[in-house]
């Protein structure tokens, strides 16, 4: 699918060598060692979003997902009507986590970090918040989705412990009313990939 027949192309996801930010279509994947340096940043703290926060939450998601709807688990999630956590970095918003419950889960609908401050832990941060509000609520486990192309984000949970448990084939076809977006490394998103983490 070519990234030309998309108007916006928002960056997504910050080089892990050169620092350049990017879109989802023209990320590449590369496999290094431990030789990657730990950097000195500035702490990050977590929490629920205030409503003034609300613009500037909404604003990362339609940059990341290139919408505030996304399907997820055979519904379509509204983001302006989910729970959301923040995590804030230097007084601003530096990354988001929408989350509802489902059941005996807590279902992270979207996560997103602002390509400035990708590797700094903002991440890592906001799914251990989720995390503890799921233990908090008496919740048995987390899931979230991702889609086949989103190599970094499957890298991601299950680097937090997350396993997948469902492969749903051709889920994007089941939600023809959203608008196709390019995948990662131009690989066509196509089916959905569920995973969860007992607690
Ligand atoms: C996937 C995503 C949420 C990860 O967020 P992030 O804020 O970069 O995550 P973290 O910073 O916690 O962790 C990323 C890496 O940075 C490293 N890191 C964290 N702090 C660091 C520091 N101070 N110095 C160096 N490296 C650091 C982590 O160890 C981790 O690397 P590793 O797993 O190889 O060890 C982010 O890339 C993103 O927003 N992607 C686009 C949207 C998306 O795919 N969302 C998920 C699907 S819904």
């Amino acid at each position: 699918m070519s990234p030309m027949a998309f108007s916006a192309r928002p960056t997504v996801l910050r080089c892990g060598r050169c620092g350049r930010f990017m879109d989802w279509a023209e990320a590449r994947l590369q496999v290094v060692c431990g030789c990657r340096p730990h950097l000195d940043l500035p702490p990050v703290l977590t929490r629920e979003a205030t409503p003034a926060e609300r613009q500037a939450v909404l604003d990362l998601f339609e940059q990341d997902f290139g919408r505030t709807r996304v399907a997820t688990h055979g519904d379509v999630v509204d983001l302006t009507s989910v729970e959301t956590l923040v995590a804030e970095m230097e007084g601003a918003v530096a990354g988001a986590l929408a989350w509802r419950q489902m059941g005996d889960a807590l279902h992270i609908v979207a996560l997103a970090t602002d390509p400035m401050w990708q590797r700094a832990g903002v991440g890592g941060h906001l799914l251990a918040e989720a995390e503890a509000l799921a233990r908090k609520s008496g919740l048995a486990r987390l899931v979230v989705t991702a889609s086949n192309d989103n190599l970094p984000g499957l890298y991601f949970y299950q680097r937090h412990g997350y396993r997948i448990v469902e492969v749903v084939r051709d889920a994007a076809a089941q939600h023809p009313e959203l608008r196709p977006l390019p995948g990662f490394a131009d690989i066509p998103p196509l089916d959905e990939l569920r995973l969860e983490k007992r607690l």
